[in-house]
């Protein structure tokens, strides 16, 4: 395990192992030779910036990236102004995209002040030849790109990067279409020292017909169990007491295997090691979402009581063109199954408003599943065309003045009913973990409760990472405030 791997014990004068994670390993050995006569010459180490764009996946990905440069012994910052910048990049809509456009001009001046700075981009956008062609002739003065399959290969990139005779010092862009390997056993830092994600898998099979994500990050593949449950249990000793499983279609988790498991199984292993509080998964398509993963979550205490289950839209029609394979009816039947298994579950989404060939009819279709279902929260975005997706190349794209005024009238829709739908278990006393320090009031606290709602409560710093409970003592919008009761094994014997 790589707890157990002294950097400083590998012999560098050798060749670099073929086979991974040891070649990693010795490729962080080697940064941390640079990292060295860095601080042989600044007197201070090299600091390191990542910025996450995107969603969860990323966010873990990140995790990983800080794990290898912390190896190497570069020093964390969240300041651009770094010896070291990392842009993690998303590219499911075009907004992301541009955003990173926006930022790369803001490092070019950054880096004419430190021509030493090293700045490197990786993630979806990355896997797109045409942002890369952009990048190479645009921003000649990024340092490395790299893709979504080989973000373990960090500290190789990071060594041939500086290891080029300087004056001569070429891009080095290292994107692999696909890959089957999946490297385990390497080092992750975590934002969060009580929670974290852990991938069960890569990949998506599905081609939504708006969606890039399969081209970007490549087929299907799912971890062993076993290597899922080791990890777990290596967070747990480390003070871990929530997990994410995360996947883009966790449901469909384990079909690949030499040995077959399904996801509701997985969950009830996950279930059982000791000393874990909480589990939460993301995403789940309605499509694979079988009766035996809602028994699956009704029996398993850890659990949470929350479920991420995108619509997309309310139109059956519009579904097929999607490519969702199911339709409205079926989405409200599942939604009533799960309820039914759970009367307490809170519900959230994801609804795209705008896909080519909406009309005024489909999208009212949406908002009375909204209305119906009446989520917790819900993620509402406006389409947004990507190049090389079946929907992309579609002619009846919706106006955009057209798809802006549906999307403000959906956004107020489920921003009523989140409103409404928080408040049902005000007076309540619920366990909450608690996660940091409130921004907004000095001496208050801000955690989770399992449906994932966000309380804030009167409480000291020494709560983080604990669980706790909480009486719910109003609802504001989208979050309660609360008071904490107090724990009656700290209490003095009457
Ligand atoms: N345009 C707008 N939203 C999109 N999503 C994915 N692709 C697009 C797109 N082209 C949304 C979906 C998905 C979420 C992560 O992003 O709702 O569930
Ligand atoms: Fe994209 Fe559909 Fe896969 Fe989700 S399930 S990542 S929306 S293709």
């Amino acid at each position: 395990m790589y707890q157990e791997i002294d950097l400083d014990k590998i012999d560098m004068n050798a060749e670099p192992p073929a086979e991974e994670p040891a070649r990693q390993y010795y490729f962080m050995a080697k940064c941390r030779q640079w990292v060295r006569e860095f601080e042989g010459k600044n007197g201070r180490r090299p600091t390191a910036c990542i910025q996450t764009f995107g969603c969860q996946m990323n966010a873990r990905d990140s995790e990983k990236l800080l794990g290898i440069l912390s190896q190497a012994g570069f020093q964390e910052t969240d300041r651009e102004e770094a010896d070291f910048v990392l842009y993690n990049t998303c590219t499911v809509r075009d907004n992301a995209n541009q955003k990173v456009y926006g930022h790369l001009g803001y490092l070019r001046n950054l880096k004419r002040r430190n021509p030493d700075m090293l700045i490197a981009l990786c993630g979806c956008m990355m896997q797109e030849k045409t942002a890369v062609d952009r990048i190479k002739k645009s921003y000649p003065f990024v340092d490395i790109i790299f893709g979504t399959h080989n973000i373990f290969k960090l500290a190789e990139l990071i060594c041939k990067r500086t290891g080029c005779p300087s004056g001569r010092r070429e891009m080095v862009v290292d994107v692999w279409d696909s890959t089957e390997a999946i490297v385990e056993e390497l080092p992750t830092e975590r934002k969060f020292p009580f929670k974290s994600g852990v991938n069960i898998m890569f990949g998506c099979n599905n081609f939504c017909s708006y969606c890039i994500v399969p081209y970007v990050r490549g087929r299907e593949r799912s971890r062993e169990p076993e290597d899922i449950l080791a990890e777990i249990r290596r967070l747990v000793q480390d003070g871990v007491v929530e997990v994410m499983l995360l996947g883009q279609n966790v449901n469909s988790y384990g079909k690949n295997l030499a040995h077959p498991i399904t996801f509701a199984q997985l969950l009830r292993r996950v279930n059982e090691i000791e000393g874990l509080e909480r589990i939460r998964f993301m995403t789940s398509h309605p499509k694979d979402l079988s009766p035996e993963l809602i028994e699956a979550m009704k029996d398993c205490d850890k659990v949470c009581r929350h479920l991420h289950l995108p619509l997309q839209s309310g139109s059956s029609r519009i579904l097929g063109v999607m490519n969702r394979r199911y339709t409205k009816e079926r989405y409200l039947e599942l939604v009533e199954e799960i309820r039914e298994a759970m009367p307490d579950i809170s519900l959230t989404t994801d609804i795209i408003v705008g896909f080519p060939g909406e009309t005024e009819e489909d999208f009212e279709e949406t908002l009375d599943v909204v209305r119906r279902v009446r989520y917790d929260s819900a993620f509402t975005f406006l389409y947004s065309k990507r190049t090389g997706t079946p929907a992309a190349a579609m002619e009846n794209q919706v106006p955009e003045d057209v798809a802006k005024e549906r999307f403000d009238r959906l956004l107020k829709e489920v921003q009523g009913i989140a409103g409404e739908v928080c408040g049902r278990d005000t007076g309540t006393v619920q366990k909450v973990l608690v996660e940091c320090p409130d921004d907004h009031q000095e001496g208050y606290m801000t955690g989770r409760l399992s449906n994932n709602t966000i309380v804030h409560f009167p409480g000291g710093k020494d709560l983080v990472g604990r669980i706790v409970e909480v009486r719910l003592e109003e609802a504001r919008g989208f979050y309660y405030m609360g008071s904490r009761i107090q724990d009656r094994s700290a209490c003095e014997p009457c």
